[in-house]
């Protein structure tokens, strides 16, 4: 029995390598050795903790990138990016494929979501006062977040090829078109050509599923690093006062 004791003991030991977080040291080394806390800071302010200070926007933020991701390569099972075919496999997907709806909802309203919960997160940033030093790289590295989660909707949306992404492409990049200076060439670069054809959906099929992404992901990443290093979540020194800690 003491044998078995001392071999769990040594397993558990093994695994966590502190005792019973009862004291400020024990506290500090949870939190650097376990994989999923060290992305917090050992010290943070309690307000940053309450639910309703930050509604975890930015959390559920990377929660829907999860399910766009996920449901987005299931697509891709299904999909070509050809003129011919996109729209008859959007028709194969929603008509013949076990869940096919389902998964292709849960992608348009996933993006759907996306867009209003960065907004809401970005609200939420400037509400607290969390864009002010020395947070004020995140906040940048935040808006290039926010038109990098517009920029995948924009070419999900021509995707299925049907009338309504045709035209709403059409129309979109005709805007883009009268931008002054770099106007015109911001469309063909982005249609591949003077209208919208097969060029443009080669290329935004590409952005879609590859590039923007790519770099949502690395932004992301450096984002919640930033966030980190800063200490945390920011509490204005007018919001900590009458504050007790233990
Ligand atoms: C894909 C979009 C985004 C993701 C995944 C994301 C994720 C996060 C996460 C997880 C946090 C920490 C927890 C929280 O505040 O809920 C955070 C904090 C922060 N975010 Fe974002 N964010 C995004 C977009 C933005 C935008 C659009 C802005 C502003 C323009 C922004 C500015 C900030 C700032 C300044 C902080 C630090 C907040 C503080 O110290 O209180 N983020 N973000």
């Amino acid at each position: 029995m003491k044998k078995i004791k001392a071999f769990i003991s040594r397993v558990w030991k093994s695994i966590f390598r502190h005792g019973w977080p009862d004291n400020p040291l024990d506290r500090a080394l949870v939190m650097t050795s376990n994989l999923f806390l060290h992305l917090h800071p050992v010290k943070v302010n309690r307000k940053s903790l309450r639910a309703t200070y930050s509604f975890g926007l930015g959390v559920i933020s990377i929660i829907v990138f999860g399910v766009l991701s996920v449901t987005g390569i299931l697509l891709m099972f299904y999909y070509t990016p050809t003129v011919e075919r996109a729209y008859q496999y959007i028709l194969i997907l929603e008509t013949q494929v076990p869940f096919g709806q389902l998964l292709r909802n849960l992608h348009r309203w996933s993006a759907h979501l996306m867009v209003i919960v960065v907004v809401l997160h970005m609200v939420r940033v400037f509400y607290t006062g969390a864009y002010k030093p020395p947070r004020q790289f995140n906040w940048v590295v935040g808006v290039f977040l926010l038109l990098l989660t517009l920029g995948a909707s924009f070419t999900g949306y021509l995707l299925p090829w049907d009338q309504l992404a045709y035209w709403a492409i059409t129309v979109g990049t005709s805007v883009a078109g009268y931008e002054p200076l770099m106007g015109e060439t911001i469309r063909t670069t982005l249609l591949g050509g003077p209208e919208v054809g097969q060029e443009a959906l080669t290329r935004f099929y590409a952005l879609h599923i590859m590039v923007i992404p790519a770099i949502i992901l690395l932004l992301t990443s450096i984002h919640i690093w930033r966030v980190r290093k800063d200490g945390g979540l920011a509490v204005q020194e007018t919001d900590k006062e009458g504050e007790t800690d233990d």
